[in-house]
């Protein structure tokens, strides 16, 4: 992986970065000796070179048993704990994977919305095929998850019977702690436990993400290698040329403080997209607090050029860039030849898609930097599950080190239970009535 700033000459002097360079590298000792706001959630700092062989094997044995009876695997869970999962999952499936024959189980996700009518659909789609489900919740107590997994057990037990459905669900929660806790030893469900030191936007490299990416058939063992050498890159390097985590906690920090407030993370895949909603999800949560903090954001190029393009080249400048660039797609299309030429493309003849992608990128960069929007460029080789081991890491050692720079706890969310007591008080759960909306 590589962070290319040439495109931030204009933005960002080589003074300015120097000057922040202390202050990052502050924020990182902070983070390796553990004595910072948070410290008692850093367990995932040293997950990738952790984690006990042990889960790994149990992972793979409950994925040997499960998906050769399933087509259908629903995970249940939401923000931190799904979104990890997801994203590396639609990062390697085909866009059309619903529409594929395939041996391996298609991953459907539940829990992370309270829409009737997705609950309907997905009924309708358990009617019709053989499934399992992995529930997920830290707490074991958030609404959403346990509404979802209240609905899948009873449709569950009433297709599969109530001892093949205990078969069939994988709880994975807190160690001693919650009702999700409770309801797994009650009825001996496989369980795997969310290390009290991880919190829910840092877990996917835990069971939570890493199981259902096994089940979804990706190689779990090459995403951690990914994440455990980019541990090393990221703890063993003070230089900016070879430390990319603390080159994006810098400049982040520097264009923030330059009236930048927006970060917007584009990327010219559309299976990346859920990268997105993950790094979202991660930086958001990490760092919105105490009135501070970059606005995470996220386009899809070139379909968003076509809605966000206009204000991005010429509205309101209070936002930066960070393109995710791939250098090797997976596969290659090229430009077929047509002797009439009426659309006019012959030009492109012979050329691949990823040429004539990439030229869209560099288009799209320098025309925004001339737009006043800085941009930092992640260059990765590929798309791959080691790729992404390192992409994971990366990004979550970044958030660490950024969010101290910032000086706020990027391990907590409180500002989270605001809406969840509003919502207890409007549907009248016991301890909350009479209780005054926040
Ligand atoms: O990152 C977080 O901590 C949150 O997004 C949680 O993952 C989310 O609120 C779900 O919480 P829980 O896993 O306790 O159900």
């Amino acid at each position: 992986m590589i962070i290319d700033t040439s495109h931030l000459k204009t933005f960002v002097s080589d003074a300015e970065l120097q000057a922040m360079r202390s202050e990052v590298l502050q924020a990182r000792q902070t983070l390796l000796n553990g004595d910072g706001k948070g410290n008692d959630f850093l367990g995932w700092v040293n997950l990738p070179d952790t984690i006990d062989p042990n889960i790994i094997s149990s992972i793979e044995a409950d994925v040997a048993r499960l998906s050769p009876k399933i087509k259908l695997f629903v995970v249940i869970g939401i923000g931190g704990s799904y979104l990890g999962a997801r994203a590396v999952i639609e990062a390697l499936q085909s866009e059309f994977a619903a529409a594929i024959p395939s041996q391996r189980p298609y991953i459907v996700y539940a829990g992370h919305t309270l829409s009737e009518d997705y609950y309907h659909q997905l009924i309708e789609l358990l009617d019709a095929y053989d499934y399992a489900t992995v529930v997920i919740s830290k707490s074991g107590t958030t609404t959403e998850p346990a509404v979802a997994f209240r609905v899948v057990k009873a449709h569950m037990v009433s297709k599969y019977g109530a001892d093949e459905a205990s078969r069939r669900i994988i709880a994975i929660t807190d160690a001693r702690r919650g009702a999700l806790h409770d309801i797994a030893v009650k009825e001996k469900y496989p369980m795997y436990v969310i290390p009290d030191n991880v919190g829910g936007s840092f877990s996917v490299l835990t069971p939570v993400g890493l199981l259902p990416i096994a089940m979804a058939g990706y190689d779990i063992k090459a995403l951690l290698q990914g994440a455990r050498d980019m541990r090393k890159v990221c703890i063993e390097n003070d230089s900016f040329e070879k430390n990319p985590a603390l080159l994006y906690a810098a400049l982040r920090n520097i264009l923030y403080r330059k009236g930048k407030k927006v970060e917007m993370l584009v990327n010219f895949l559309p299976n990346l997209k859920y990268i997105s909603e993950w790094w979202k999800q991660l930086y958001g949560e990490s760092e919105g607090k105490d009135g501070k903090g970059i606005l995470p954001h996220s386009l899809s190029f070139t379909t968003d050029l076509h809605s966000m393009g206009q204000y991005v080249q010429d509205g309101e400048r209070l936002m930066f860039e960070t393109f995710i660039s791939v250098d090797a797609p997976s596969h290659s299309v090229s430009i077929p030849m047509d002797e009439q030429n009426l659309d006019g493309i012959n030009y492109l003849v012979g050329k691949s898609l990823k040429e004539i992608n990439h030229n869209a990128e560099l288009g799209t960069v320098v025309a925004h930097c001339n737009g006043g929007v800085p941009a930092i460029r992640i260059v990765l080789p590929r798309v791959d599950e080691y790729v992404l081991g390192q992409l994971i890491y990366f990004f979550e050692f970044a958030c660490g080190v950024s969010g101290y720079t910032l000086d706020v706890n990027p391990f907590d969310q409180p500002g989270v239970e605001a809406y969840k007591k509003n919502m207890f008080i409007l549907l009248g759960k016991p301890g909350y009535e009479g209780k005054q909306l926040v």
